[in-house]
Formats: structure tokens, C-alpha cells, sequence
């Protein structure tokens, strides 16, 4: 309640993280099997005198470096820019637990920079010993940004002990952290993989280019058999009730989408092993796209999925998605929201549909919009008054993945009067609202 609310109409806040954050996942990953592809693959050329592969390398590193710092450098300040202002509360919360994890990761995201453009104009200035040491420095300090990131990013679904003992390093050592590092750490290598599958595709000699798609298979194998199991470590640390939701529970479209990813993996392995692996003088550029994009589905989904699961939550156990903590929930009952609101639209309340408007605003904004993305008016429609007060009262039972309602009797019976009004003007087949 400390912040003003940013409204984003239509796809709501959530869906706007999501569409910035899963891009930038999606290269970040790259951005780290790559960096252990290129200098890997280096040395291996050195040692086999290739020639030709380190020409195929030196070319690689320019598509590689512009993708990866261009695109991810603009997604990931793209990531601040939406967090903070959709959940400010949230956002300032993991500053102020993890300021020095941020710092730190501050400094390795500056040494990968560096050390990628010194690799990148490299080629060729500097012996191959040095050159292959700032690639695997490169690969390093960005493999230690993923470890720092992970640690927050599980943090928020998993807090473990840090609910009662607030250590940073019981926040950062949670139960998820090392099961995700485990499978965010293959994801990298088999995101290099596809990555090479296309740029190899246009690799005009042949035999080059079927033993650098045979290479590129193969970082696509190691993931296809470590991730299973470690996926199941993973879903045992979540806690119940996201477990509950991942696998259906009442939200069965979580489910699907759990289904699907686990489908379109099986197929990338698939293509990779049977097409890049077994048969290299048969894959093509666009088999290289198809298998691009279905890793990009995958990764959409499931990161949405992890998102979707910490619901009620923004931070599991410590604060709701709407910035409200559970203790305020508690203490707050039956008092005035928007007096708490350090933020409000009108700092008095003459009007009872402003009012409902605001406590919405508020209070459910950071999940619902009103006809767009989750919006509330086709939920409700054709509800009645005691119907909406009668949800309004078992928020959290309703549906376990929204918390309490909180605020007085009079928000309450504004935002039940502004939600009947509104559910009226939304178009739908007519119904008998008597
Ligand atoms: C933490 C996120 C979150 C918050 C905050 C939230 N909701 Fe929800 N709500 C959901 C989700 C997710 C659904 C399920 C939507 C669906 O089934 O399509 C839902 C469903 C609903 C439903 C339909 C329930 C049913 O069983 O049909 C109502 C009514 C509702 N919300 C009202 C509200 C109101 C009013 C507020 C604010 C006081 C609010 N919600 C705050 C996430 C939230």
C-alpha cells in the first residue's frame, strides 16, 4: 500500500512481466551455453588444428555477442523497468533481502560484458591461450549471474527457512535453489545446442557442417537425460499447494501447460538426437527454426507455470501478488483499505463508485483486469449482488489461489455495488440478473 498502482489494461501486469521476462530468460540461458560452447569448441579446434571449424567460430561469436548482449542487456533493464513498477512492493522487498546478492551480480553481469567484447574483437589479436581464457571467463562470470539470480528467483516460490530466521542466506540457500540451478544450468546447454544447430546450417561445406550438428546434438543429449530427474527433486521441494496447482488442482489449464512443455521437450530431444545426432546430412535450417521455437514455447510455458504457482503469492508465505502481507491481511480486517493507501486516486471518498474502483484497483488489479486478461467482469457475469458479497466474503476459499479480502464493510459493499454496475455493461448472452 506504500506505492502508487500502475494499471496496464488489457493483458494486466502479469501477462507484461511475462512478455518481457520470457525473452530475456529465454537469450539469458543462451548467453551461458554458448559462453562455455565457443571457447569449448575453440579448444577443441585448436588441438585438431581445424581451421575450418574456428572459422565457423569466429563468425558464430559475432551473431552470438550481438544477440546476446543487445537483445539481453534491453530485455533484462526491460525486466526492472516492468517489475518495479507492477509490484513495487515486491520488487523493493527483494532489494532490500538481497541487496548484496544484487551487487554482486551487478559485477559479474559487467565482467561477462566486458570479457564477451574482448572475446568477440579478440579473434585473431590475441594468442589463442589468452583468447580462449577470457571465453571461459566470460562463460564463468555469466554462469555465476545465473547462480545469483536463480537464488532470488527461487527464493520468491520457496523462502524456506528465511520466513522465521530473515538470513539472507537462508533466502538465498532455499530449498529450490539447487534443483533449479541444476536444471537452468542443462536449459543453457541445450539452448547452445539448438543456437548452433542454426547457425551451423549455414555452414556451406558439408562435412564441417555434419560434424558441428552431430557436436550440437550432443548438447542437446546431456540435458534430455539429467533434466527428468532433477525436475522431480524440484517439484518436491515446492510447497503443497504449489505442487497442487502444477499438476491441475483447481486451476486444470496449469496442468495442460505442464503437459505440453513436457510433450515439446520429448520432441526437441527427439529432433536432436534422431535428426542433429544420428543423422546430421539430413537436418536442415528450418528443422533448426522448428526446434528453436518449440524451446521457446517450452520455456514461455514453464516459466509461466512457476509464476502462475506461487498464486496467492509474490513472495511464498510473505507477501500476496497485491502487495498486501498476510499479517496485514490479519490486523487490517474490517478496517479502511484506501486510508492505508499512501497512493489513492481522490483523497476523499464521496463517491461510492470511486470507491469500489479504487479498493479494485488496489486490491485485485495485480491479477485481474476487468474485461482483458483474467479480467473479473466475465467471471461474475450474470452473479448477483449477494453472490458477489458472498465471494467477496471466502476470497481465499473460493478459489485457493487468491488471498483474503481485506478492508471495511462499506469497501466491501462499494466494490460489490461497482463490480454488479460494471458486470451490467459487459456484453454477453442476456441473462436474468433477478
Ligand atoms: C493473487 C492473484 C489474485 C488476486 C489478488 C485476486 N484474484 Fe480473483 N482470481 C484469481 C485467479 C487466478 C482466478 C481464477 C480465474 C479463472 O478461473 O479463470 C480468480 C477468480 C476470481 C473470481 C471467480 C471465482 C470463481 O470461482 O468463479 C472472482 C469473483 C474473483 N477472482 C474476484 C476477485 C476480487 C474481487 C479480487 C480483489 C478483491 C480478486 N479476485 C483478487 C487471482 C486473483
Amino acid at each position: 500500500m506504500n506505492f502508487p498502482v500502475w494499471e496496464v489494461p488489457i493483458i494486466g501486469g502479469g501477462m507484461l512481466i511475462g512478455l518481457v521476462a520470457i525473452p530475456h530468460v529465454f537469450v539469458a540461458h543462451l548467453a551461458i551455453g554458448g559462453g562455455l560452447f565457443l571457447p569449448l569448441t575453440e579448444l577443441m579446434a585448436y588441438q585438431q588444428k581445424d581451421e575450418a571449424l574456428l572459422n565457423f567460430l569466429r563468425s558464430t561469436t559475432r551473431t552470438f555477442v550481438l544477440v546476446v548482449l543487445v537483445f539481453g542487456a534491453v530485455t533484462g533493464v526491460g525486466i526492472w523497468w516492468t517489475i518495479a513498477l507492477v509490484h513495487p512492493s515486491a520488487t523493493s522487498s527483494l532489494l532490500h533481502i538481497f541487496l548484496f546478492v544484487w551487487a554482486t551480480e551487478w559485477v559479474a553481469f559487467l565482467v561477462e560484458i566486458v570479457a564477451a567484447l574482448v572475446y568477440y574483437y579478440g579473434w585473431d589479436r590475441l594468442a589463442p591461450a589468452v583468447h580462449l581464457r577470457v571465453g571461459f571467463i566470460y562463460f564463468v562470470s555469466a554462469w555465476i549471474s545465473l547462480f545469483l539470480i536463480n537464488g532470488i528467483l527461487t527464493f520468491m516460490l520457496t523462502p524456506g527457512r528465511w520466513l522465521e530466521t530473515r538470513s539472507v542466506w537462508d533466502a538465498f540457500f532455499n530449498p529450490s535453489m539447487m534443483p533449479s540451478l541444476f536444471l537452468r544450468t542443462m536449459i543453457t546447454l541445450a539452448l547452445a545446442g539448438i543456437f548452433i544447430l542454426i547457425t551451423s546450417s549455414r555452414v556451406k561445406e558439408e562435412a564441417l557442417r555434419h560434424r558441428i550438428t552431430k557436436w550440437a546434438g550432443l548438447w542437446l543429449m546431456i540435458p534430455a537425460v539429467l533434466m527428468p530427474p532433477a525436475l522431480f527433486i524440484y517439484l518436491a521441494t515446492l510447497p503443497e499447494s504449489a505442487r497442487h496447482l502444477a499438476l491441475g488442482g483447481p486451476a486444470p489449464v496449469l496442468l495442460v501447460l505442464v503437459t505440453t512443455s513436457i510433450v515439446l521437450s520429448a520432441l526437441i530431444f527427439g529432433f536432436s538426437y534422431w535428426g542433429a545426432y544420428r543423422r546430421p546430412q539430413h537436418f536442415s535450417a528450418p528443422l533448426a527454426f522448428l526446434v528453436a521455437i518449440l524451446a521457446f514455447l517450452t520455456t514461455g510455458m514453464t516459466e509461466w507455470v512457476r509464476e502462475a504457482i506461487r498464486k496467492p503469492y509474490v513472495i511464498y508465505g510473505y507477501m500476496f501478488s497485491n502487495g498486501l502481507t498476510p499479517q496485514q491481511a490479519r490486523e487490517w480486517q474490517g478496517q479502511s483499505l484506501v486510508s492505508k493507501a499512501k497512493f489513492t486516486l481522490q483523497p476523499r471518498w464521496t463517491n461510492q463508485d470511486d470507491l469500489g474502483k479504487e479498493v479494485f484497483r488496489l486490491q485485485c488489479s495485480s491479477c485481474h483486469t476487468l474485461s482483458g486478461y483474467n479480467g473479473l467482469l466475465p467471471l461474475i457475469y450474470g452473479w448477483d449482488k449477494e453472490m458477489i458479497q458472498t465471494a467477496l466474503d471466502r476470497l481465499h476459499q473460493l478459489r485457493g489461489f487468491m488471498p483474503p479480502f481485506v478492508g471495511s464493510e462499506e469497501e466491501k459493499k462499494a466494490l460489490t455495488e461497482w463490480l454488479y454496475k460494471e458486470a451490467a455493461t459487459y456484453p454477453g448472452p442476456p441473462i436474468d440478473r433477478q
